[in-house]
């Protein structure tokens, strides 16, 4: 995908939303971060763009505000210092044409520059956003845009969006961003898979009993109670996170890292996946939401009661689906695939569960145990890859024990390693779309979702299973993969 070490080339990196939350929470702190690892082009260029009339000054202070809030690593005044000397501020409004003829005299006409549009917008926006750069020459080919998600409600209006920004762009000019797939750890899943023997030749459905896939949170809704209720776990988190992890774990290797031989086989996942009907959401899929409960050991207000969330709100803040996919590999095997907010912990990991020895020689309880090997790769809060398996128990009996080895990627790699967002920030610098969703795929994503969401959307009677916030949702969840004889990997 990419080395380290590549050098970006000169850019601008222009950020609509420049105020927003976003910008402040993750864009910028992560160029911090590539900046004071040396990683940015000494030509490379920041420029926010607000509706406010800020002064350049005035939108430093506030971005060191934040950012000392948001950058976890110790924060060099010397080194922030520096990194503003990058930065620079502009009145635009993103909606007005009337804008952006500041903006491209700003940017200016350099062929040999990149330019990086971010669009940390809401979608609504990023159709006229498009037209507007269009009309000052901004979307020549060095000109890259980022469009966050949400891409769209449902297919129709996905369709809508990438129509429009494919009216001024050409495809390869466009990264969609999940930022999951800019996590470490995704990427070492498949350098296990694709540079180890070892586990290529079982990774399928003769070795393989089922796969697990959990992103929970602590958190609830918070501050984003009006966005949220309008979207939900399944398009948050199922249509794009969830969907992109199992993508990775399910696709056949690819025959090279280029983008589109990688997006090529992620798209092949996402066709093979059997499409609900509706008597298989039902019973395939859980949705839930939270009640009043407890996080971190204090008390926490239900859903319902979260600021901006009308009153009898059928919203569903989890999700469990059991998954199946119609191809070679990968028949008979279930990917359950799992997300919530206000859950019992904060966790994003991936469970390969391997079958079965064929004929037990041990006895003892242990002798026939489920899933003596499963490989759990852990994506937060920590990153780590763990095999576990069964061994002698030391003495003179013949008991065994579950064992595991371990591969905690901050003990074994002494380096520094990027964040999702900055290493994405700099692929998109690079030009680097492997890791960024392909038009095809978002499709089809929306394609398998949908029938998911129009059942729920139509059973007002049937409304989200409750659950205790700090709990691992809805007693449904744990129902629905006992029905394969198996459990949650904790609560193995
Ligand atoms: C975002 C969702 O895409 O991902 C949020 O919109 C969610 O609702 C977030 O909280 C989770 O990301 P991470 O990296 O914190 O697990």
């Amino acid at each position: 995908m990419e080395t380290r070490s590549t050098p970006t080339p000169a850019f601008d990196m222009v950020l609509f939303g420049g105020a927003g939350d976003l910008v402040m929470r993750k864009l910028l702190p992560s160029l911090y971060q590539a900046h004071n690892a040396g990683l940015l082009n000494e030509q490379g260029r920041i420029l926010a763009l607000g509706r406010k009339d800020l002064s350049r000054d005035d939108y430093l202070a506030s971005v060191e505000k934040q950012s000392r809030i948001h950058i976890k690593s110790h924060f060099d005044d010397a080194a922030w210092q520096s990194f503003c000397s990058r930065i620079d501020y502009l009145r635009v409004d993103a909606s007005q044409a009337a804008d952006y003829p500041a903006l491209a005299e700003k940017v200016g006409d350099d062929a040999g520059k990149v330019v990086v549009c971010y669009l940390a917008t809401a979608p609504n926006l990023f159709a006229g956003i498009c037209e507007n750069l269009a009309a000052v020459g901004l979307n020549r080919p060095n000109v890259r845009v980022v469009l966050e998600k949400p891409l769209g409600t449902d297919l129709d209006s996905s369709n809508e969006i990438n129509d429009d920004v494919a009216r001024f762009f050409k495809e390869e000019q466009l990264y969609r961003i999940d930022h999951y797939l800019g996590k470490e750890s995704v990427q070492n899943l498949m350098a296990i898979r694709f540079a180890n023997a070892l586990f290529e030749p079982l990774w399928r459905r003769e070795w393989i009993h089922d796969v697990q896939i959990t992103i929970s949170e602590e958190l609830g809704v918070g501050s984003r109670g009006d966005f949220y209720d309008g979207t939900g776990a399944l398009r948050d988190m199922v249509q794009n996170h969830l969907l992109q992890l199992l993508c990775i774990v399910a696709m056949e290797p690819p025959a090279n890292l280029e983008a589109d031989a990688v997006r090529d086989e992620k798209l092949k996942v996402l066709k093979a996946l059997r499409p609900f009907t509706e008597h298989d959401v039902a019973a395939k899929t859980v949705r839930g939401q939270y009640k009043a409960g407890a996080s971190g050991g204090q008390p926490v207000v239900g859903y319902q009661d979260e600021a901006g969330i009308p009153a009898g709100s059928q919203t569903e803040t989890f999700v469990a689906i059991k998954a199946e996919i119609d191809n070679w590999r990968w028949a008979g095997v279930p990917f359950f695939l799992r997300t919530g907010k206000r859950m019992q912990e904060r966790l994003a990991e991936i469970v390969i569960n391997f079958r079965d020895v064929p004929h037990q020689v041990f006895t003892g309880p242990l002798g026939g145990s489920h899933h003596a090997n499963r490989l759990v790769i852990r994506l937060q809060p920590e990153e780590s890859i763990r095999l576990y398996f069964l061994a002698k128990e030391p003495g003179d009996t013949m008991r065994l024990q579950p064992a595991y080895l371990d591969l905690d990627f901050y003990k074994a790699f002494k380096v520094r390693r990027a964040d999702a967002y900055e290493r994405l920030l700099l692929d998109v610098i690079r030009g680097k779309l492997a890791l960024f969703m392909r038009r095809d795929e978002l499709i089809e994503a929306w394609r398998w979702v949908e029938p998911i969401m129009d059942t729920w959307a139509a059973s007002t009677n049937n409304p989200p299973k409750q659950y205790t916030a700090g709990s691992w949702g809805p007693a449904a969840s744990s129902a629905l993969l006992s029905r394969d004889g198996i459990s949650w990997h904790e609560e193995c």
